[in-house]
């Protein structure tokens, strides 16, 4: 990998050599590399203050220290970087211009940018458990944040190196399938089963619950196919497994138009019989500990889950959601041989993933077993454009298909408008393309702990920080670059070096890539990349819009085109990390 990739880490790591052979307490320092205010350069380091403070030294002084000290320790660095010390003591870095047409060259396809992104996940094995939805019902919005985010998550990190095992962990076992097997039997319309499984589920479960109120017998016949499906009786069983395999076709048919693929769907149902190894374990290892009939967990070291419980097996003795997501963890770590596992939840879920994880490194660390990273990544409500969360107008939840219908049939408008003379199959097929990532893009452009408005003239718009913005501005870019004869074009290598001031700014945009991903990757938060994505396009606009690209002058010429191809290139790479699909017309 070459170092120059990801200038903020390399500066890192130089700084701390630095800050060492200087004698200085590398336990107390921390560089503190950042993105600068482009005022002042390229990248800043923070942390001479803070360790100034702590060891009662001039900030100033250190800085100037370290300043020199890199110089003096990388000649050839220093000359492509102009090193300056600004107001009590931060060390700001500029890169000079010849540096910056040097890393668009040398940066030049895909594989490049892949090849030097983040470490950490590189030859990792991670199971990301996103989207996982109960079967037997229909997603609606709710759901989607948890599908986009993931799925985004797991372009990250396979473009780090990562190997992803992406897992849907589906709500497919539960007293609700009582009910559903009672409501087949009895309420069945095959031709609405047909047209659209999750629908049919969904009324025959509230069909068989409302007889349930009405009718004891109902009740009982709804509890004997309950006891019958958990005996394993084989025609429950079958039943039980029809409803779950049109389920999962059903939401199939959704992740194909979300351009999300799935390696395993491993249900709650898969644990209900790797349970019992949980149990023992952890009443083994005096962890667990039965209380009013139930098992449970209590964590005396922490100032809430002390008294609250983690109850891991109910008092009739069921397994639930707590007992198969520990079992989840085991069968995760020896059978996936996962490093890392995430799970991609709204922040309701928190208290229950914090015990899971409490009680697994408790656990983990009794039996002697390999502790894997977790990261529980949370995400806020979608609003409505009243600030509540979204609903349809009768007040109902939206059914996610029905949105993404709207969103192809949005954003058909605005495609033809802007492309009256295109045969509508092609105008159909760029609006299907485009809406979808229009939902995406306004779900990944936010930072996700956060709530967010959908409002479809917003998300659809082509002016701001939208995917029809991001994506004509790759479409522009595309036909400059089509229209090119080939006696116009000139070999990178003979670029001239960046000059106009538009031009510099769009080189040092680009150099800004590698920390946009590092951020995205650490924080595990896309919209680092978004937010990126959408300055850089601003950049290219300006430069644009104020720089012929097409002049006479072929060193110009030359400088100019490689500035467009490696705006498209990252772009588009940064686009793909999204789960969005670029476009050659719009
Ligand atoms: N089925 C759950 C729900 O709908 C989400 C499952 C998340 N994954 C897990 N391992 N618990 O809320």
């Amino acid at each position: 990998m070459d170092p120059w990739f990801d200038v903020a880490r390399s500066l890192e790591r130089i700084l701390l050599e630095n800050a060492r052979a200087l004698g200085w307490d590398t336990e107390a320092f921390v560089p503190e590399v950042r993105t600068a205010d482009p005022r002042f350069g390229d990248f800043q380091a923070n942390g001479v203050l803070s360790y100034a403070k702590r060891t009662r030294q001039n900030p100033r002084a250190l800085a100037e220290a370290l300043a020199r000290s890199f110089g003096e320790s990388q000649p050839e660095a220093a000359a492509w970087m102009d090193v300056s010390i600004a107001g009590p003591g931060f060390v700001n870095f500029a890169l000079r211009p010849e540096f910056l047409s040097a890393w668009s060259k040398r940066f030049g396809t895909a594989e490049d940018l892949r090849s030097g992104a983040g470490a950490r996940f590189a030859g990792k094995t991670w199971v990301v458990d996103f989207g996982s939805p109960n079967t037997a019902k229909q997603m609606h919005v709710g759901h989607i944040r948890s599908i986009i985010i993931g799925e985004a998550i797991c372009r990250l990190l396979e473009f780090c190196g990562a190997k992803v095992i992406r897992d849907n962990h589906l709500g497919d076992w539960g007293t609700q399938f009582g009910k559903i097997l009672y409501g087949y039997k009895h309420h069945l319309d095959p031709a609405a089963l047909e047209r659209d499984a999750l629908e049919e589920f969904e009324r025959l479960y509230k069909a068989a619950d409302s007889a349930c109120k009405e009718d004891p017998a109902a009740l009982e016949e709804a509890r004997l196919e309950l006891v019958r499906l958990q005996n394993g009786e084989s025609d429950a069983v079958a039943l039980w497994e029809r409803v779950n395999r049109l389920s999962i076709d059903k939401l199939e048919s959704i992740y194909v138009r979300l351009g999300v693929r799935y390696d395993h769907y491993l249900g709650e149902s898969f644990y209900r019989d790797k349970v019992g190894r949980v149990y023992e374990e952890l009443t083994a290892a005096g962890l667990a500990e039965t209380s009013e009939g139930a098992l449970v967990v209590f964590h005396p070291d922490h100032p809430r889950f002390g008294k609250q419980p983690f109850i891991v097996r109910k008092s009739d003795g069921a397994s639930n959601y707590a007992s198969t997501d520990l079992a989840t963890m085991l069968y995760r770590v020896e059978h996936f041989a996962a490093d890392g596992i995430i799970v991609v939840t709204d922040a309701r879920q928190n208290d229950h993933f914090e015990q899971l994880w409490l009680t697994t490194r408790k656990w983990f660390a009794a039996t002697g077993r390999r502790l894997p990273e977790f990261q529980h990544v949370t995400f806020g409500t979608i609003l409505g454009e009243d600030g509540k969360a979204i609903k349809t107008r009768s007040g109902d939840p939206i059914r996610l298909e029905a949105l993404l219908d709207e969103a192809e049939e949005r954003s058909f408008q605005v495609v033809t408008a802007k492309n009256p003379d295109l045969p509508e199959p092609e105008r159909r097929a760029i609006a299907a393309s485009v809406g979808i990532s229009s939902v995406l893009y306004a779900d990944l452009s936010q930072n996700r702990t956060g709530d967010y408005v959908f409002a479809w003239d917003k998300l659809l718009s082509l002016e701001g920080n939208t995917a029809p913005y991001l994506l004509y501005a790759g479409v522009r870019i595309a036909s400059i670059l089509r229209k090119l004869e080939p006696s116009q074009d000139v070999p990178e290598a003979s670029a001239a070096v960046v000059e106009t001031p538009e031009e510099v700014a769009l080189a040092r945009k680009l150099v800004a890539f590698p920390s946009a991903l590092d951020q995205a990757v650490s924080a595990l938060r896309p919209h680092f990349v978004s937010s990126y994505l959408y300055e850089l396009a601003g950049a290219f606009s300006s430069f644009y819009n104020a720089n012929r690209v097409l002049v006479e002058d072929d060193a110009v010429r030359g400088r100019r085109l490689l500035l467009c191809r490696r705006t498209l290139l990252v772009l588009r790479t940064g686009l793909a990390l999204l789960g969005i699909r670029s476009l050659e017309a719009m």
